[in-house]
């Protein structure tokens, strides 16, 4: 994981609304955990599924998962409910985004609103062919809400590379006098 790059200026930015989507799923008996309520790992791979159409979306190519953080499950999800995965790119660095997304339910017995279960963030690298990393479009965030999100990623971000500094660091140190793990 590099230090920060500037963005490519050759490569024009593309609004947030471009790559914007919904992943919608019902649940089923066949997603549950041994509680009878869905299973979590079942609604992060929803998030990345979603996730990863944005991220290929903004970067007119493949991306993949290079990290997911701040997974966070509000209420449980239920068979049959009708669960939608939002997600958008936040932030873009170089060849990196960062994806927001928000889980939806909408219970399956109840004509209420659709009530927030969880969130995400997730950041994707695009990669060439060889799954090396290419350059990506800046994203241009187009309402207040997108410029939020986008500051705060850029909060996230910052704290992503300085705790993983942080941790190389640490560790050349304890080699350096000799411990082993
Ligand atoms: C993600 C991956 C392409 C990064 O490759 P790399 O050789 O480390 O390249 P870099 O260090 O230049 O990182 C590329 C970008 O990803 C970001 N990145 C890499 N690892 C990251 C991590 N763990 N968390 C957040 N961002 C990360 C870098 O900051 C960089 O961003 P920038 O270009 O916008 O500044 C590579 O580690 C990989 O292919 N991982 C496997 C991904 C995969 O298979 N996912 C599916 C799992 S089954």
């Amino acid at each position: 994981m590099t230090d920060q790059l500037p963005p490519d200026p050759a490569i024009e930015a593309k609004p947030t609304s471009a790559s914007r989507t919904t992943l919608s799923h019902i649940m089923t008996g066949s997603d549950t955990n041994l509680l009878g309520t869905v299973h979590g790992g079942v609604i992060m791979k929803l998030v990345d599924d979603a996730a990863g159409a944005v991220a290929g979306r903004h970067s007119g190519g493949p991306a993949v998962t290079a990290s997911m953080d701040e997974m966070v499950f509000l209420e449980p999800v239920r068979v049959g409910d009708l669960v939608h995965v939002k997600a958008q790119v936040n932030w873009t660095g170089r060849s990196s985004m960062e994806v927001g997304v928000r889980v939806l339910a909408e219970r399956w017995n109840e004509s209420t609103p659709a009530q927030q279960v969880g969130s995400a963030y997730l950041v994707f690298a695009a990669v060439d062919a060889e799954g090396k990393p290419r350059a990506v479009p800046p994203v241009r965030p187009e309402t207040e809400r997108d410029r939020r999100r986008h500051q705060e990623a850029q909060i996230r971000r910052t704290h992503r590379l300085a705790r993983r500094r942080a941790i190389m660091e640490l560790r050349e140190r304890r080699a350096a006098e000799g411990m082993q793990d």
